[in-house]
């Protein structure tokens, strides 16, 4: 009898030493994950803001007028070219567009260059030819279409072609 209690005893003490062991271990590890990993305590607010970085979705829409509230790198847009309008000067207007009928004298057109012919018109003055030009003319010898039929030429290179058609014809 005398020596199961002994027994007893023993068993005891070692039970309690184990015991102990394990809640100082415990406790130990609850010191450790506070040192080394206090920033992500759950529910502090660094780790609020670690989950929300990574599940942050990839890409937002945004309705008209809420680009200003687009995060992010923007797109350099790059400088719209403005078209360079060439304007055709007298004689090219007239080579591409005139000659056709005032080079030989097509359907009763003044020949370029022809003085007689072009006497009587030139005295009318330049509005006058200008406008006959710009929105065509039928007279006597024949009809003038407006702007030869190039309606994609502009007033001004019209009145240019007029020009250099009347400084050759004097
Ligand atoms: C389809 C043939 C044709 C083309 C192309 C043409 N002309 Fe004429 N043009 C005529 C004819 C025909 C007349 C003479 C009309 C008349 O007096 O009866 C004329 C007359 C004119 C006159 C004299 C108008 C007047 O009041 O006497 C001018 C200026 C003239 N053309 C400018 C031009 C110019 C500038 C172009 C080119 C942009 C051009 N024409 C292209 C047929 C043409």
């Amino acid at each position: 009898m005398k020596r199961d209690q002994k027994f007893f005893d023993m068993y005891s003490l070692v039970i309690g030493v184990l015991a102990l062991f394990a809640v100082a271990i415990f406790v130990l590890a609850m010191k450790m994950s506070d040192l080394t990993q206090g920033v992500y305590t759950a529910g502090s607010e660094e780790y609020q803001a670690s989950i929300e970085e990574r599940i942050r979705p990839f890409g937002t829409v945004l309705l008209p007028g809420q680009e200003a509230e687009a995060a992010g790198p923007t797109v350099p847009v790059a400088a719209t070219v403005e078209p360079v309008a060439t304007a055709l000067t007298g004689p090219q207007v007239y080579n591409e567009a005139c000659i056709t009928c005032h080079g030989a004298g097509i359907a009763g057109a003044p020949v370029v260059g022809d003085v007689a012919g072009w006497t009587a018109r030139i005295d009318q003055g330049d509005d006058m030819l200008y406008d006959h030009a710009i929105n065509g003319y039928t007279g006597s010898a024949g009809y003038m279409p407006p702007k030869g039929g190039r309606l994609d030429l502009s007033d001004q290179e019209i009145r240019d072609a007029v020009d250099y058609m009347v400084v050759e014809s004097r």
